[in-house]
């Protein structure tokens, strides 16, 4: 036993050790809960001030790729590193149309998954079906990858609307070349061409949802790219992750809590209520941002625009009444609205299902999820950090008629 060297700490954790500890034959070593602060890999693709409540894609600003860009230059932009010329986009976007239709064992096997399952868990499946007939299933080079890459953001869409349209018993709707990705999408799920408006404040919603960082999902999907396994894979990694409430599956619950409300008059009590048993309010809180999230701010306007539009003020002065409220009570503490907060108030003004909401930011995320898997594997290392060991060093083996 003597010459075993686990990595341990010499004193059992206490309250208050939670991110260093000694360790046997270390010395003092750091460990971080939920790698809060770690840097596990360049990257240049987004950056975030948490402090000021900035978001950068590739230096540009997100309020300024709301307002000029649309979601496929955007989308462009993070896979390949540059914006695109004029003819370069036109191919990219002819590109994704043409890869928006299902290999057709796919599609026959979407029309047929029972109806109650949660469309992230459909998503999943569906994303590793879709893999099994890519044409492109064994190419390694940049072009293959590329395309690989291409072919998953652009079914996305197309297997959440089927999906929807064949659990509603509605005939599925396929993908309409005239219109762009965002746009697209809203046809397909609702069998009618959206109105130009709401088309563009989905797409701005996409865009604004495409990329952040090491979040939770994308993280899955690199450590899973970094044992060179294939991008479907890491992209099924990143549905599973994004798919909890502490990450993407909080949209769905804002409109939960705003319904469970119901008025404004019962925001004072909901909150202090939840707050008091230590409940979290959905929406709220970030690891990076402890400030106002940018994407929120831009979300929130558009929220506010489509109430106004739809003469319905409901559930976006709930939201105000709520984030005047935790503002006021844990702003110290840095707790503001995320994205997830305002953008389920939109997608409800869009006709969105409230089980598609996260579905459609891993539709908008993909392109993260893609970017920085490639990014990574450019320059890959596997991903292996160390646990902290905190049991004993020896127990003896019982046998199991001697067990009480
Ligand atoms: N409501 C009430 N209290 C909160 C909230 C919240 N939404 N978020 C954090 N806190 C408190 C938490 O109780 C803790 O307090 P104390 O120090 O007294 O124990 C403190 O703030 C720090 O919380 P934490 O859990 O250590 O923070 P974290 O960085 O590990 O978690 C988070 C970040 C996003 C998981 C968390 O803020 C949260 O659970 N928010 C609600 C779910 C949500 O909206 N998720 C979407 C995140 S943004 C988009 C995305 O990633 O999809």
């Amino acid at each position: 036993m003597k010459n075993i060297k686990y990595l341990k700490p010499l004193s059992p954790l206490q309250k208050g050790d939670d991110n260093m500890g000694v360790l046997e034959n270390k010395g003092a070593i750091e460990y971080s809960k939920g790698l809060e602060g770690v840097i596990a890999a360049l990257s240049s693709i987004s950056a975030i001030d948490g402090e000021q409540g900035k978001l950068i894609y590739r230096g540009i600003p997100i309020e300024m790729l709301a307002k000029h860009s649309t979601y496929e230059e955007t989308a462009y932009f993070l896979l390949y590193g540059e914006l695109p010329t004029k003819s370069a986009l036109d191919e990219f976007v002819a590109e994704m149309k043409e890869l928006r239709y299902l290999p057709k064992r796919v599609e026959e096997c979407i029309l047929e998954l029972p109806p109650n399952p949660h469309p992230m868990d459909i998503l999943k499946v569906a994303v590793a079906h879709a893999g099994l007939y890519d044409p492109d299933q064994l190419e390694s080079c940049r072009e293959g990858v590329m395309r690989k890459v291409i072919r998953i953001i652009a079914e996305i869409p197309t297997i959440i609307a089927y999906y929807h349209r064949a659990r509603t018993k509605q005939e599925i709707v396929p993908p309409n070349p005239n219109l762009g990705h965002a746009a697209n999408f809203l046809y397909m799920l609702h069998g009618k061409e959206p109105d130009p408006e709401e088309a563009r404040i989905f797409d701005i919603a996409m865009i604004l949802h495409a990329e952040h960082g090491l979040n939770a999902s994308t993280f899955a999907a690199m450590v899973t790219a970094s044992t060179l396994s294939d991008i479907n894979s890491a992209i099924v990694s990143a549905i599973g992750t994004l798919k909890g409430p502490l990450h993407g599956g909080a949209n769905e619950r804002v409109l939960k809590m705003l319904d469970e409300i119901g008025t404004p008059d019962r925001v004072e009590e909901y909150v202090k209520n939840a707050l008091m048993e230590k409940r979290r309010i959905m929406g709220f809180g970030h690891r990076v941002y402890k400030t106002y999230d940018p994407r929120a701010r831009i979300l929130k306007q558009y929220a506010e625009k489509l109430s106004d539009k739809y003469g319905d003020r409901k559930w976006i002065s709930i939201g105000e009444k709520i984030e005047e409220m935790m503002i006021r009570e844990l702003g110290k503490k840095g707790i503001f609205p995320n994205v997830d907060f305002y953008s389920g108030i939109v997608y409800s003004f869009l006709g969105i299902p409230r089980d598609l909401f996260t579905p459609v930011f891993a539709m908008a995320r993909s392109v993260g999820w893609a970017a920085h898997v490639c990014e990574y594997t450019q320059n890959n290392r596997i991903f292996r950090p160390r646990g902290y060991y905190t049991g004993p060093d020896y127990v003896e083996y019982i046998p199991i008629e001697q067990r009480r």
